[in-house]
């Protein structure tokens, strides 16, 4: 089925239009796209090319270059996985290496099922719970690989008992 981008992106639409058409406005046009939707829509990179008259390329090549900006959406879960100095000193190395091997996925992808994303972060301000991860808004602390599967398949869990 075709995307009709109009209608689809009626709020992309409005934050696009909020802006003067000057390409110097790329990069606030996309933050205001990221914090509406949590991600860069392609649709909403198409719409921002053809207001800006600016290549589809660059659009995407600011899109890509600032880490804060992501093409994908999030997981219902985003687990922060700090490697800050005290995490670092505690062993978040291999923290962040189970949860990787658990989900079977890396630092910035996000998991085919759409329920976890990890990001790799550096100190999240709980350095005296090292090894730390936070989990959108919940602190796990004092870390092991044994908790950081049993938090893992609690998530889960609960999820295929909604
Ligand atoms: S270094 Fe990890 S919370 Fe501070």
């Amino acid at each position: 089925m075709a995307i009709d981008i109009k209608n689809d992106h009626k709020d992309s639409i409005e934050i696009i239009k909020k802006y003067p058409k000057d390409k110097r406005y790329t990069l606030a046009i996309l933050q205001d796209i990221q914090r509406e939707y949590d991600f860069i829509p392609r649709e909403a990179m198409i719409l921002i090319s053809n207001y800006l008259d600016l290549p589809i390329s660059n659009v995407y090549s600011i899109a890509t270059f600032y880490k804060a900006l992501s093409l994908k959406p999030k997981g219902k879960y985003t687990i922060k996985v700090c490697n800050g100095t005290a995490c670092h000193i505690r062993g978040s190395e291999s923290i962040k290496e189970e949860v990787g091997n658990i989900l079977n996925i890396g630092p910035g992808e996000t998991t085919e099922d759409g329920l976890f994303s990890i990001e790799v972060v550096n100190c999240i301000g709980a350095c005296a719970l090292a090894p730390v991860m936070l989990i959108n808004e919940k602190y796990y602390g004092s870390l092991t690989k044994e908790k950081v599967k049993a938090i893992i398949d609690e998530l889960r869990e609960g999820c295929t008992n909604e």
